[in-house]
């Protein structure tokens, strides 16, 4: 369930009427919902229920503090890919002992973080890598839990870009391999092998993939075990994909009993990686439309959010669906239009000939499902803020990060010294 909806001709986020955010902050800027997101996290939780699961959000989907914070008073952990990103999950109250530490290149003052903080485990995805962190742990005289990702050569049928788990893909170790890596890592002092970790890709729309990579560490496992080896924990990433256009999704419950299926006799630990799926529908980006043009062949909504801002579109031909904060009504007058930002690229499009109800400059619009890789991949190109996030919960909203604005940025540059 999300929580935006037309009342009384006009769009709300939960109990909050989106204009009036607009009267006091100005646009552009992302709005979160708080319930949506608990929600989310709550129906993962419930569809995995019965298993020894933790659900650790990747942090990589939303990584405002107060984004994380909510999911963190649910009883959540968190995937981390940084020394940023585990700087923030700490400081929002995530247990160091719910932190797995993703990344195909760590590096070892990133490694070295994460054994000061004595977090949960690393998830290592090279033998380099391996021996880097037995290195810094034997250093700092520690010992690390350690899964080591596999590359289960599994086409996830997503978008190219972000499938993870192929052959060619840079992620994991090949599957073949593993019990190589393995018995290196059973010679070495400072990491203690755990399990395995897998992630196959993101925003997947089908189940049968996720099927078949597990059925391929299953069995894994079970020949692992066969020749002694203690696996008691598996990773299973995130990936879980959300409906951008209305369209229905694999729910969670779908996907948690395909992971019955196939783990529940394995009796090992199970940790979740899910971004999107808590945090994509649960934001919406909210635009004024700068002018209407009409062009030779089509009719340009221009906004004042671009790619910078939420770079989807452009990277992924994501298509996000677009709607006004005024109530569309029956009989309105649809018009085909191109939505399009200010910055000077043609790939600085939201969407393509689709129709709207009849919009005129100064009309306000909300891009959905913009919770999940939007703010955290926004830049500021063109020297262009980067834009506000709210978070609204009930009747109440707060602005949970400032604009900051090119003057701010200015700030953070010189002049070399020779020019003084
Ligand atoms: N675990 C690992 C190791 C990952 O690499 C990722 C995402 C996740 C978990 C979370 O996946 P999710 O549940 O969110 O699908 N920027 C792209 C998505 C990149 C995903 C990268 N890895 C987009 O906007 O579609």
């Amino acid at each position: 369930m999300e929580y935006f909806e037309y009342r009384n001709g006009t769009l709300v986020a939960e109990d909050v009427t989106v204009s009036k955010i607009v009267d006091e902050i100005g646009t552009p800027f992302y709005c979160y919902s708080a319930t949506t997101i608990e929600n989310h996290f709550l129906d993962l939780k419930n569809a995995l229920a019965g298993l020894p699961a933790t659900i650790c959000y990747a942090i990589k989907a939303n990584s405002n503090i107060a984004v994380i914070k909510t999911l963190a008073d649910m009883g959540a952990g968190a995937d981390v890919v940084s020394s940023g990103e585990l700087t923030r999950a700490l400081k929002a109250g995530i247990p160091a002992k719910k932190i797995v530490f993703s990344g195909v290149g760590k590096t070892s003052e990133e490694l070295a973080h994460a054994l000061k903080e004595d977090i949960l485990q690393i998830n290592i995805e090279s033998e380099p890598e391996l021996n880097e962190l037995n290195k810094i742990a034997s250093a700092m005289n520690k010992k690390i839990e350690v899964a080591l990702r596999i590359n289960p050569d599994i086409d996830a049928n997503t978008h190219d870009k972000i499938s993870t788990g192929r052959s060619e893909d840079k992620f994991g170790i090949e599957w073949t391999r593993i019990k190589d890596v393995i018995s290196l890592a059973q010679k070495l002092d400072n990491v203690k092998i755990v399990g395995l970790a897998m992630h196959i890709g993101s925003q997947l729309t089908k189940l049968d993939p996720f099927r078949e990579a597990f059925i391929r560490l299953e069995t894994l496992v079970k020949e692992l075990r066969l020749e002694g080896y203690e696996i008691s924990r598996l990773d299973l990433g995130g990936g879980l994909g959300i409906s951008y256009d209305g369209l229905p999704t694999p729910t969670p419950a779908e996907y948690g009993k395909i992971v019955k299926a196939v783990f529940k006799s394995l009796n090992c630990d199970l940790i979740f990686e899910p971004g999107r799926f808590i945090v994509g529908n649960s934001g919406i980006l909210v635009t004024q439309v700068i002018y209407v043009k009409q062009g030779a062949t089509r009719r340009f909504l221009i906004l004042d959010a671009a790619m910078n801002d939420l770079m989807r579109p452009c990277l992924y031909d994501a298509k996000h669906s677009i709607v006004s904060l005024k109530e569309p009504k029956d009989g309105d007058n649809l018009e085909r239009v191109d939505v399009v930002g200010p910055v000077c690229e043609t790939g600085d499009t939201f969407a393509t000939e689709i129709d709207l109800p009849a919009t005129v400059s100064g009309d306000f619009l909300a891009i959905r499902s913009a919770g999940a890789y939007g703010a955290v991949m926004s830049s500021t190109y063109n020297s262009r803020s980067l834009i506000p996030e709210v978070m609204v919960k009930g009747n109440n909203f707060s602005v949970i990060r400032q604009r900051i604005t090119p003057e701010i940025m200015i700030n953070y540059e010189n002049f070399p010294e020779w020019y003084t």
